[in-house]
């Protein structure tokens, strides 16, 4: 199995899904990035940069805008990432050790949140089209961000 699963903690997911050594240069294309039809947020905006491809071992920025229709005292992150109809990743963790300042939101105040990393390398000859959804939910298990995300790693 070349796919490692270990970085998913953050939204970051899409950066950081492969861990190898170095390979020809390849990256990360995103074909497809929206809000989950729920929550309904006039405020929710995504952008990633470089866009729409981030080459393995450069930077990237993902920044999201939201406002959270409930208060967040705590933020879980789940995530489920499908290639060809199989399920190559998927997880649950608490993010307010990471990313305290998730933990922390009013209800009705609209949030930017930016999330840097450098692209990982990808493995020679890779290639996968993943699809994966990424929610936030609170304390009560209301989600208040959810992203669709399809991208090919090659
Ligand atoms: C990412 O964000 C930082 C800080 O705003 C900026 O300096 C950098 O140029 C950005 N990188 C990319 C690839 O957009």
């Amino acid at each position: 199995m070349i796919v490692a699963y270990p970085q998913l903690i953050s939204l970051c997911l899409l950066i950081s899904v492969i861990s190898v050594d170095a390979g020809r240069p390849g990256g990360l294309e995103f074909k497809k990035v929206k809000f989950c039809e729920f929550p309904h947020d006039e405020t929710a905006r995504v952008k990633i940069s470089p866009w729409p491809f981030i080459p393995s071992g450069k930077p990237g920025n993902i920044t999201i805008t939201f406002t959270p229709a409930v208060d967040v005292f705590a933020a879980t992150l789940q995530y489920e990432v499908k290639s060809d109809g199989h399920i190559v990743a998927r997880g649950r963790d608490n993010v307010c050790h990471k990313f305290p300042e998730l933990c922390s939101l009013p209800a009705g105040e609209t949030y930017v949140w930016t999330y840097s990393d450098v692209m990982r390398a990808i493995p020679p000859g890779f290639k996968m089209t993943i699809r994966g959804v990424v929610e936030l939910y609170n304390e009560e298990r209301v989600v208040f961000v959810c992203l669709d995300v399809v991208a090919t790693i090659h």
